[in-house]
């Protein structure tokens, strides 16, 4: 690779649009993607998330080059996907989000002939190896028809990965695996990380993106609306909960705590909800002691991602960010 192509981010995406055109008599065309700019650097394990048909596979599949963009710009790995396709594609190995598999060919074909494609010399290829990290080895050489929705998907994973790419895209890769699954590929993605290659991944599971992403982006209704560290996203909210036992039932509120808007939640127990940002809790607690009101236990709930995605997305959020 030349030396300015090793500094330039592993995907970087300008003002980039969809349209989808109208096939059905309406003639209702979708805007599926309304100008997104984003950036992933290489090393990244990055995580699109968003609700159905947010645009996330819309985005992958532009990259894979399974969906024509509209309009705008796509580099990968610094190379211009109209101008320097093959090296684009060479790249990049995607997994899309529907299992797309010949029902006729063992998952050991599949591997080889897909490596064959990509123009892998046989002594270079790893079907092998891959088999093995898949778990797949016992049925490598079975029908892919007779293998469970699990084993196909991490078949699609090896078919992704014969050309040893540098930046993996994998579109919802553990949605209907089990949960032990779920976690060997988690370790695979972290593996092939640490090991250089750069990962972006879409999930309808937020502890996945919690877990294993360094940034997150919320796409919304064909817009990036959010990009960010899972703390910095977290913070966004500016909201905590404390909720506060005390030792004796209390009758009424006491004055002095009215302006800190608390919630009864039951004879012993009051909720505030404040913005750290402003407040903090050592006041609130100061407050209280000042009151009179015994505290024998206390928990603070923090925001979690969960929280962030359901306010950026509801279009009722009461959240503006
Ligand atoms: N081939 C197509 N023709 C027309 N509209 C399409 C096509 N593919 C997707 N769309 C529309 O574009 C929008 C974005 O779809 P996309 O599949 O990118 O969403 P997504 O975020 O991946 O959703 P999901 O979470 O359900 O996978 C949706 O409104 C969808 O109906
Ligand atoms: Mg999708």
């Amino acid at each position: 690779m030349h030396d300015d192509l090793i500094s330039k981010p592993a995907i970087e995406v300008k003002n980039l649009q969809k349209v989808y055109l109208a096939r059905d008599k309406k003639k209702i065309q979708k805007t599926a993607l309304k100008g997104i700019n984003l950036t992933i650097n290489k090393g990244e394990i990055f995580g699109l998330l968003g609700p159905n048909g947010a645009g996330k596979s819309t985005f992958i599949n532009i990259l894979a080059g399974l969906v024509i963009k509209s309009n705008g710009e796509v580099n990968i790995n610094g190379y211009n996907l109209d101008t320097s396709v093959r090296e684009a594609r060479q790249s990049i190995g995607v997994v899309p989000q529907e299992l797309t598999l010949d029902p006729f060919f063992s998952p050991r074909d599949s591997l080889e002939l897909q490596a064959g494609m990509y123009g892998v010399r046989k002594k270079d290829r790893k079907t092998k190896e891959i088999l093995s990290a898949l778990k797949l080895t016992d049925v490598a050489n079975g029908y892919a028809r007779r293998m469970s929705g699990g084993m196909k998907r991490r078949l699609m994973v090896g078919k992704a990965m014969v050309h040893s790419p540098p930046i993996l895209v994998l579109d919802e890769p553990t949605a209907g695996v089990d949960v032990e699954l779920r976690r060997h590929l988690w370790e695979m993605v972290q593996d092939l990380n640490n090991k250089g290659t750069t990962i972006l991944l879409t999930t309808h599971y937020i502890e996945e993106a919690e877990q294993l992403c360094d940034r997150i982006g919320i796409l919304n209704d064909g817009n990036l609306v959010a990009c960010d560290t899972k703390d910095k996203l977290v913070s966004l909210i500016d909201k905590k909960e404390l909720i506060v036992k005390l030792q004796e039932n209390f009758i009424s509120i006491p004055d002095s705590l009215k302006d800190l808007k608390p919630i009864i939640v039951d004879k012993k127990t009051i909720k505030f909800i404040y913005q750290p940002s402003n407040l903090n809790f050592h006041k609130i607690l100061k407050k209280i002691n000042s009151s009179k009101l015994n505290i024998i236990d206390f928990e603070i709930n923090e925001t979690d991602l969960e929280e962030v995605f359901l306010s950026i997305t509801q279009k009722n959020s009461s959240i503006n960010l």
